[in-house]
């Protein structure tokens, strides 16, 4: 079942095309990533997608609601973190969450368990009692996350959520978001740190001003557009290298303590049996090898900059 369904979507401010009609479709249960350059759409995306905001066009359907027409209905089943921090300067961390269920008609109970169950999963027990005001910003982070954990949804928007979080929180909230995931929530979620999309992301879709450029799953991604490996060998110093490996495809040669070849290949399994052989003929001995798969970020500044020069996102 489809969990987001947008067709056309649009939004323009101005004569900026923010959103430039755009189609998304999230299906249930999922980690869905919405990855793109700064200025490329996704807050004003998800502004759109949680009613936040008005469209210029298209549809949006959450849920099997149409949210033009019932956006009450569609937001009660939702939740979102904004990018902007959002958070009362004099309640303490404890108060924030009891009052963020309060506010979605939790009852006592369930409120009292799942802010004990927060505050444990989000490292906030030692601070509970002091006010959002005298914590850090990447505690300040957490609690604005957490308290979107206070009510009972179907579909959760993450606009940025691990921004300024240390490595172990981060790392805390993304395991946290994928059990969630396993009890049935859906997941929209971007962010900037491609490690993270890919560690946790089911589906993405890439955009950049305002259209998509590219939408699949990390591996497929990386099928898509990554079959290119890195090699990189290291010899000792050797004069003539570049004559001995004429034939074996482009090289890169630089010198530091001996010589190093890189080397990108999509055939890399190939190349490198051959450039083997080659030093092998020449009496060269390999002293450092490694072969490394093109990352998801190597991926996305590709895409990127494929759909800025106007070439296809397709290879
Ligand atoms: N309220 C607004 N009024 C005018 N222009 C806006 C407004 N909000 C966003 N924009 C413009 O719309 C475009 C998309 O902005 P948006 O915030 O959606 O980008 P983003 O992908 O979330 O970027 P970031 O990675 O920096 O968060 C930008 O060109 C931005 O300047
Ligand atoms: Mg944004």
């Amino acid at each position: 079942m489809l969990c987001i369904e947008a067709r056309s979507l649009s939004k323009s401010y101005g004569n900026v095309a923010a959103v430039d009609s755009i189609d998304l479709s999230v299906e249930s249960g999922k980690i869905f990533g919405f990855l793109g350059p700064n200025g490329a759409g996704k807050t004003t995306t998800i502004k759109l997608l949680t009613t936040l905001i008005p469209s210029s066009g298209g549809t949006v359907n959450i849920l099997g609601i149409d949210a033009s027409k019932d956006p009450l209905a569609a937001r009660k089943r939702i939740g979102v973190v904004l990018q902007q921090p959002s958070y009362e300067p004099t309640l303490t961390v404890e108060k924030s969450l009891e009052k963020y269920g309060m506010m979605w008609d939790v009852d006592s109970g369930t409120r009292r368990r799942r802010v004990e169950e927060l505050l444990s999963a989000f490292d906030l027990q030692d601070i509970r009692k002091k006010k959002n005001d005298d914590i850090s910003i990447g505690q300040r982070r957490r609690v604005q996350v957490a308290r979107e954990f206070m009510h009972d949804m179907d579909l959760l928007f993450l606009d940025e959520p691990t921004v300024g979080l240390d490595p172990s929180a981060r790392r805390g909230l993304l395991d946290y978001i994928r059990g969630k995931v396993r009890d049935g929530l859906t997941i929209f979620f971007t962010t900037h740190i491609l490690e993270e999309a890919e560690y946790l992301c089911d589906e993405i879709a890439i955009i950049n001003r305002g259209k998509i450029i590219a939408v699949d799953s990390p591996d497929e991604l990386k099928n898509k557009f990554g079959r290119e490996k890195t090699i990189k060998i290291r010899v000792g110093s050797v004069q003539n290298i570049s004559d001995m490996l004429q034939g074996v495809g482009s090289y890169k040669i630089s010198h530091d303590e001996g010589t190093v070849i890189v080397i990108h290949s999509a055939d890399s399994e190939q190349v490198l049996v051959k450039i083997l052989q080659v030093l092998n003929s020449n009496n060269i001995a390999v002293e450092d090898l490694s072969v490394v798969p093109t990352s998801l970020e190597e991926i996305f500044l590709t895409v990127v900059k494929n759909s800025d020069t106007g070439i296809s996102g397709e290879p």
